[in-house]
């Protein structure tokens, strides 16, 4: 089946109202009607055209002012993360073990085995970290695995160069029975903005009956009150859809239930039940989420595994292709001070990372499904297309991808360069092919 690319376009269309129509007779200059060339000759037209003027301009300014703040509230939270967050979250690797001591040995591996280097930022603790509140309602980090406090660790990872992140949940508790955020969005705000948070992954456990657009607009609102940039991770899994309503609220916003270290559905819940979501099927759930996804507000299909061990060489690579060309947040899940050098060289492979944090901000479309052969392609903001050829299946096969595929005339000559081998594989006009191994992608960029 092919999925055709027709109307993907370099920028986003805007529709042109038409002129606002004015009567044929005279026109408003500098706010105030000439008076002129009445043809009925009747000059009484003025009051009641300034009464009509006033009445728009009323109209108007009522407009903006509904809509400016929430404009300006949007632009802010998007300035937030012009391109998709890259960093590190402890959960997918360390779980619950969490402590100072790893954040500060991970934030030391980040800075100096070319992560920070390639582009990773933010060091997330995720769930854990605090144990109770105090007489004042204030959050109460663990003290026995954070002795030193969560401002000294913050100041820590400031100080390799890098920005610190936080975990909380819109409910009473988080997911693993800690004290949730809710009804003390303003009072944890302030303390992360306090600590130094650059980054607050917010969860969606223990929720009850809340409203999720109310409740991730509430912390969204008490982060940007506190007046410090802090990147908003919206985590309620898309059981409520957040992609149709958290721009301007989150920066980033979670697709699917959690990602497990595993090509495909294997492994089973904790209860029996069949089964966790593996890698395919979360690329599988982001491909009609495109449109939802730009500059400052990104669809998550969560945190990589890449390096966690469940996977071949050769699928990681297939996974870390795959939320590079879906503009996905690259937040590592694995323990980056102890990689293998090809794992390494995935995460910082710094052509794939280019194409995940290309200015344009679109998220790859799905442009051709035939059986387990897949093509991907994203436009990207020199002219180029990023474009993956997919093989799901058990054999090596060809894949071909026509240019027509990528919205150019077949007649355009273009240069194909791969971004894994890091070599240009010569110019081709009308079409690419390429033997593509099982599991596996070819990743290339094709420059007309
Ligand atoms: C949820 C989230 C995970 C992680 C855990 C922590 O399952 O989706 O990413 O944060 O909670 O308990």
């Amino acid at each position: 089946m092919d999925v055709s690319l027709a109307g993907l376009s370099l920028a986003h269309g805007y529709e042109e109202s038409g002129p606002a129509s004015l009567p044929s007779s005279g026109r408003v200059e500098g706010g105030r009607y000439n008076g002129k060339r009445d043809p009925r000759g009747r000059p009484k037209a003025a009051p009641a055209l300034a009464g009509r003027a006033t009445r728009i301009g009323l109209i108007l300014a009522l407009i903006l002012f509904v809509m400016i703040p929430n404009a300006n509230a949007q632009l802010q939270r998007d300035s937030f993360a012009p391109t998709p967050p890259m960093g590190w979250n402890s959960w997918n690797k360390f779980a619950c073990n969490v402590s100072e001591d790893l954040i500060k040995s991970v934030a030391d591996a980040i800075a100096t085995n070319g992560m920070k280097d390639a582009g990773y930022q933010y060091v997330v603790i995720d769930d854990c970290w605090q144990v109770s509140r105090d007489e004042n309602g204030n959050i109460v980090a663990d003290p026995q695995r954070f002795p030193s406090g969560i401002k000294a660790l913050a100041d820590y990872v400031h100080s390799k160069g890098l920005k610190f992140g936080l975990y909380s949940d819109a409910g009473t508790k988080t997911c693993a029975g800690r004290p949730g955020s809710q009804g003390h969005e303003y009072q944890d705000a302030l303390q992360y903005a306090r600590w130094g948070a650059d980054y607050l992954k917010y969860d969606w456990c223990n929720t009850g009956t809340r409203n999720a657009e109310e409740a991730y607009a509430t912390m969204s609102n008490a982060l940007l009150a506190t007046g410090r940039p802090i990147v908003l991770s919206i985590c309620e899994w898309g059981k409520n859809k957040a992609w149709l309503w958290a721009k301007g609220i989150g920066n980033l916003w979670r697709t699917t239930g959690d990602i497990s270290d595993h090509w495909s559905m294997q492994k089973k819940w904790g209860d029996g039940s069949c089964c966790q979501l593996g890698m395919v099927e979360i690329v599988d759930l982001q491909a009609d989420l495109w449109a939802f996804s730009g500059p400052g507000h990104w669809n998550d299909p969560d945190m990589l595994e890449v390096g966690n061990g469940g996977m071949t060489t050769e699928e990681y690579r297939s996974h870390f292709s795959f939320w590079a060309m879906l503009a996905a947040p690259l937040i590592a899940g694995n323990d980056v001070r102890a990689m293998t050098p090809e794992i390494r060289n995935i995460l910082t492979n710094k052509e794939v990372i280019a194409v995940n944090q290309d200015a344009l901000g679109h998220q790859a479309r799905r442009v051709s499904k035939n059986a387990d052969q897949e093509i991907w392609s994203r436009p990207l903001s020199d002219g180029s297309r990023a474009v993956i050829l997919f093989n799901r299946g058990a054999v090596t096969t060809e894949i071909t991808v026509s240019w027509t595929q990528l919205a150019y005339p077949n007649h355009v000559t273009a240069n194909v360069r791969d971004l894994w081998t890091h070599k240009d594989l010569g110019k081709f006009t009308g079409s690419f092919s390429s033997t593509v191994t099982s599991h596996g992608v070819v990743m290339v960029k094709v420059s007309p």
